[in-house]
């Protein structure tokens, strides 16, 4: 593929860019066509749950790509890795991923990622980063602190790079994925508790070669988790 950016459909208001992006996908639209949205009325989060964003004040992104290669196994950690390379391009942050794949700014939630495929055809690639939305204005539920990038970011110069991070990151190889996603880990030598999978708590020890969180208890025994299998506490710092 040639990179992400054309065709590129914009919209006023729908459901769920990632709903349109799936059914362009389905209908045969080509790798690297994305679907942007003012708003969204049924923005899908992770593990089931709701996006929310005031009309306006997200970038709302749904990307296709297809079709899935063995190479493109750790899809679910160059994403966020081309997420903080994105904003970090055009806002003054630092930006660091929380596990799996959620992007933070100084400890908060700025960015989502929710990646939904029909292997081997295509995968939607959406992202929902927060860019001026105020702090009074965030669902009262969220389930992190949340932050905006600022209220100062064109949505279209983070379109644009956003493209471009993920156009490269995309083709990346499994080491450099790896070493981008550990070079940014949140969550490495964090106290950090789980539900699922037995439960348990111990300290963040990064990631395996397949994306699994490392945790290491404190027995020594390091247990391996998976994205779908467990809900994550950690203390603040
Ligand atoms: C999460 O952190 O739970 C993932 C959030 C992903 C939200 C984005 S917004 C654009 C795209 N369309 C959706 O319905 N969801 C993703």
């Amino acid at each position: 593929m040639s990179g992400f950016g054309a065709p590129h459909l914009h919209l006023r208001s729908i459901d769920s860019t990632n709903e349109r992006a799936r059914e362009l996908a389905e209908a045969g639209a080509p790798s690297g066509t994305i679907v942007t949205a003012e708003e969204q009325t049924a923005g899908r989060g992770r593990v089931g749950r709701g996006w929310s964003a005031p009309p306006g004040k997200a970038l709302l992104f749904s990307a296709i790509l297809g079709p899935l290669e063995p190479r493109h196994a750790l899809l679910p950690l160059a994403v966020p890795v081309a997420v903080c390379e994105a904003i970090e391009s055009v806002a003054e942050h630092e930006c660091r991923i929380k596990w799996p794949n959620d992007v933070w700014i100084d400890e908060r939630k700025a960015a989502g990622v929710l990646i939904e495929a029909r292997p081997p055809n295509w995968a939607v690639i959406g992202i929902g980063v927060n860019v001026a939305i105020a702090p009074d204005e965030f669902p009262a539920d969220v389930r992190w602190p949340a932050a905006s990038i600022g209220p100062e970011v064109e949505l279209a110069e983070l379109r644009e790079a956003l493209c471009g991070a993920l156009s490269e990151w995309v083709q990346a190889t499994d080491t450099t994925v790896l070493e981008g996603y550990r070079g940014r880990d949140a969550l490495a030598d964090r106290p950090i508790s789980w539900e699922g999978s037995g439960g348990g708590e111990g300290v963040g020890a990064g990631i395996d070669e397949r994306g699994n969180l490392l945790v290491e208890r404190a027995d020594g025994e390091l247990v391996s988790l998976g994205s779908g299998e467990v809900a994550l506490r950690l203390a603040q710092p």
